[in-house]
């Protein structure tokens, strides 16, 4: 790939169109990057490694940058140990034998966990929140992260070009190149990856605000060069568990296809009232995107079956999911559905107890079975009020 993000800052990053799931569990259909850079200065810095599975590759990309620029590289800048871009440290350290790691205490304890590998006193440089280094005209500026999205991570300032490496934050799926929306695909991995840590968010983003920063080079995805205030702006609400639209969004999970057409026939009465919505199936939508969705909108209707005295399972693990997230500020409503002994509402609304600033917006609509008349005199009553 060939990006351009300055004269001395070249990317040496990669693509990876060869993986299904990240982290095992996140669905990623046009792959994801693992990016890295290289600071050319007297002394070069090498920022982070990227993914075993491309270890070959990137080592090549270094490589044709080190050639190109005849220098050496002195450092290794670790942002982040989590192993996308770790992994290959142990690669590069056999490459590169006298090349410096700069972490903090906590990146050489985990870097030892994961490789095995106990880097010498003479091999290492542990910094703190503030320390600076200076590469020659390039100075970097280490800036702790604790929980964005691990203990040890940490941000880097580069103060002559004014460029942020950020870490995960800004980061999103896709590859670099991909033609999907960017804050669909960056919501998506910062609610699911590191949505429960907002206040830690908030804390990093007041102190690297304070620096005038020009582009922002993330982990993941593309390097942020222009109209930087939007990603802010979405960071900042994203973090604050600020919703970003008003619509109303209706998630359903049913066995017999009786509480959809109860949902269907909210949607329906919803738009008929001139109000944006969407309608999901909780089985059949990506599950991970559902919970982006459950943060971007203000009001969300939950209607389920009733299932073993408890919920709809999946519908279960979605809202304790949200709960983990930190799931708050948000306008609820219920159906449910139960033939005998309905027990829908009751455990949705107990599972969603931990969570902060819910309000929930009543009636409760409960059907036995099917939708009757009364039903739909409910659910006109709960459009008007949502
Ligand atoms: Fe991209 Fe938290 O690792």
């Amino acid at each position: 790939m060939n990006i351009n993000i300055s004269k001395n800052i070249k990317y040496v990053g990669v693509n990876d169109n060869t993986i299904d799931l990240f982290e095992n569990q996140y669905k990623v259909p046009n792959g994801i990057s693992y990016n890295s850079y290289i600071i050319i200065d007297e002394k070069v810095a090498i920022m982070d490694t990227v993914d075993e599975r491309k270890t070959n590759k990137w080592l090549h990309n270094v490589e044709n940058i080190l050639t190109k620029y005849k220098v050496k590289p002195k450092y290794l800048i670790v942002s982040h140990v989590e192993p996308d871009h770790s992994s290959s440290i142990p690669a590069l350290l056999r490459k590169y034998p006298n090349i410096i790691l700069v972490g903090n205490s906590q990146t050489f304890k985990f870097i030892e966990q994961f490789y095995n590998l106990n880097i010498s006193e003479n091999s290492k440089i542990i910094v703190k929140d503030g320390d600076t280094l200076s590469l020659g005209k390039h100075v970097l500026h280490f800036l702790s992260a604790p929980m964005v999205h691990w203990p040890e991570v940490q941000f880097t300032y580069e103060e002559t070009e004014k460029v942020l490496f950020s870490a995960d934050t800004f980061g999103k799926f896709g590859k670099i190149g991909s033609k999907e929306n960017w804050t669909d695909e960056a919501r998506r991995y910062y609610i699911n990856i590191v949505g429960k840590y907002g206040i830690q968010v908030q804390n990093i983003l007041k102190k690297v605000l304070k620096f005038d920063i020009k582009k922002i080079c993330p982990l993941h995805g593309e390097i942020l060069d222009s109209n930087l205030n939007k990603y802010i702006n979405l960071y900042n609400n994203w973090s604050t568990y600020t919703p970003e639209k008003e619509n109303v969004l209706i998630i359903y999970g049913c066995l017999h296809n009786n509480t959809e057409k109860v949902a269907i026939e909210l949607n329906n009465i919803l738009k008929e009232q001139g109000k944006k919505t969407k309608l999901i199936n909780v089985m059949k939508h990506d599950f991970h995107d559902i919970i982006a969705k459950c943060f971007e909108n203000k009001t969300i209707v939950f209607a389920a079956s009733s299932y073993n005295t408890g919920v709809f399972p999946m519908m279960d693990f979605l809202l304790r999911q949200l709960v983990s997230k930190n799931f708050q500020n948000r306008r609820i409503a219920f159906i449910e559905n139960g033939t005998w002994a309905p027990s829908a509402t009751k455990t949705m609304k107990e599972i969603l107890e931990p969570c902060k600033n819910l309000e929930y917006i009543e009636p409760n609509i409960t059907i036995k079975s099917s939708a009757n008349k009364e039903t739909l005199i409910e659910l006109k009553e709960l459009a008007n009020n949502l």
